[in-house]
């Protein structure tokens, strides 16, 4: 009897093993009672038992998806209110936000602004090309002489400034910003045999006093006391003295920090077609207006931005500031009246030295322009995903996707990427490549 009380209060399983007991065993009263009761019994008790935990099971159930409901509304009903373009396009490797803001390497996920040329022109080469030329470069680089480039340039730009140039094959090679001549010496790499001029107001042998750095002997230098910016060289004259008729042989890099629209319009001036300009800095960073900062446009996905805190922007933008030194949020990129254009509205030149606001008009405007003269816009991808080269300041949510991907360390080591410092990943700011034309005027 005992056995059979206790197996009614049982859970179904218990219930089951107490059935198949051989009836209470033993003999004695107890082992005259009806098995087929004690079931019945049983059997109804632990339904009761289960449609009470059912029950519970459907309140909790309930409750679960009322409250999960509320909280998704709650927290994504200001995002109707916000101009945030860049959000209503679906990320493209998932299909929730939610799911991807906390990641650490998600490349391009908040867009990647971009300016449009004037005939959808790209550039020749392909990622395979690249990844061929990354093969060939990494030996090149390990033997710079400038081996402690801080403040200039780090390896991915190395690459890049290298590789366009090889492709691009110019009869002259004009650089503005030579600190202690590393980017002279890339250029070198490339071109053996072609001249480079060089404009920098300290000449790099200023610096062989300290340490290394290199002097190129087939380099005309205009620095030190013949020092003249970009802008204020008679290019016409200095060409004819080099031999150059065609300007399209010749390739222009910027390194100088100074305003891009400034040195755009300058090199148009002049009739330069190819340029290269190192640091493209995002909005709401740097210490120049960049192009990037230019093509930042509310109809590019990744261009304009929400200033409101209760966008997805901001709450994605300050989770990543955790993960990458120079990630933006929303107190970088927004000034007063909410202009997130430029530097929080302003236009930023000559290494932070001088600061114009600009309204979003002239924004605009400024990149009508551009884009009016611009036959191809190219940024240099990454070298590689940050799981591979650990670098730790660029946010890859802004960056185009790596040359080598996240996770292929083959691709990685096969050329000798494992034998560089990590520190020398720790440079790129999206060096960009135009080609340009002069705007066809009407008389
Ligand atoms: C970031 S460093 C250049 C780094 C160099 N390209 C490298 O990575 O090897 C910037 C350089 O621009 C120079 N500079 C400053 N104002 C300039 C100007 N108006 N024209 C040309 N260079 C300028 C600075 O003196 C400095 O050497």
């Amino acid at each position: 009897m005992a056995k059979g009380r206790l197996s009614s209060r049982r859970s179904p399983a218990g219930e089951a093993e107490a059935v198949a007991a051989p009836g209470g065993g033993g003999g004695g009263d107890d082992d005259d009672v009806d098995e087929s009761k004690t079931r019945k019994r049983a059997s109804l008790a632990a339904r009761l038992a289960r449609n009470v935990s059912t029950r519970r099971c459907l309140i909790s159930a309930f409750l679960f998806l009322l409250f999960f409901h509320l909280a998704k509304f709650i927290s994504h009903s200001p995002h109707r209110f916000c101009a945030s373009p860049s959000f209503e396009s679906v990320p493209r490797t998932t299909s929730s936000v939610d799911s991807i803001d906390g990641l650490a390497s998600e490349f391009g996920f908040l867009g990647v602004p971009w300016c449009r040329s004037k005939h959808g022109k790209t550039v020749e080469w392909t990622s395979k090309d690249l990844l061929k030329g990354l093969e060939e470069f990494v030996p090149i680089y390990q033997n710079r002489p400038v081996k402690n480039n801080k403040d200039g340039m780090g390896f991915d730009h190395s690459f890049g400034l290298w590789f366009m140039t090889r492709w691009l094959k110019p009869d002259l090679m004009i650089e503005s910003g030579a600190f202690k001549g590393h980017s002279t010496w890339v250029l070198r790499q490339a071109m053996p045999k072609k001249p480079i001029i060089s404009i920098s107001p300290h000449h790099p042998e200023k610096y062989l006093r300290k340490g290394p750095a290199y002097v190129d002997k087939n380099c005309t230098y205009f620095a030190g006391k013949d020092f003249a910016d970009f802008g204020s060289v008679d290019w016409e004259c200095v060409m004819e003295k080099h031999g150059i008729s065609d300007l399209s042989r010749v390739l222009v890099f910027f390194d100088d920090h100074q305003n891009a629209l400034k040195r755009l319009e300058q090199a148009l001036e002049a009739g330069f077609r190819h340029v290269i300009f190192d640091d493209n800095y995002d909005t709401g960073t740097g210490d120049h207006y960049s192009l990037r900062q230019i093509c930042d446009q509310l109809h590019i996905r990744g261009g304009g931005h929400c200033c409101s805190r209760y966008c997805d922007e901001a709450r994605i933008r300050e989770r990543r500031k955790f993960f990458w030194k120079k990630a933006v949020d929303i107190d970088d990129l927004c000034g007063t009246g909410d202009a997130w254009w430029g530097i929080r509205g302003h236009m930023h030149d000559d290494f932070n030295r001088s600061s114009e606001a600009i309204s979003y008009y002239e924004h605009v405007r400024n990149n009508m322009f551009v884009e009016s003269v611009l036959d191809v816009y190219w940024e240099l991808p990454p070298v590689a995903g940050p799981s591979l080269t650990h670098q730790t300041r660029y946010d890859p949510a802004r960056a185009p996707d790596p040359i080598i991907e996240d996770g292929r360390f083959d691709l990685f080591r096969k050329p000798g990427l494992t034998r560089l410092e990590c520190a020398v990943f720790n440079g790129y700011t999206q060096m960009v490549y135009l080609q340009i034309s002069r705007l066809l005027t009407v008389e």
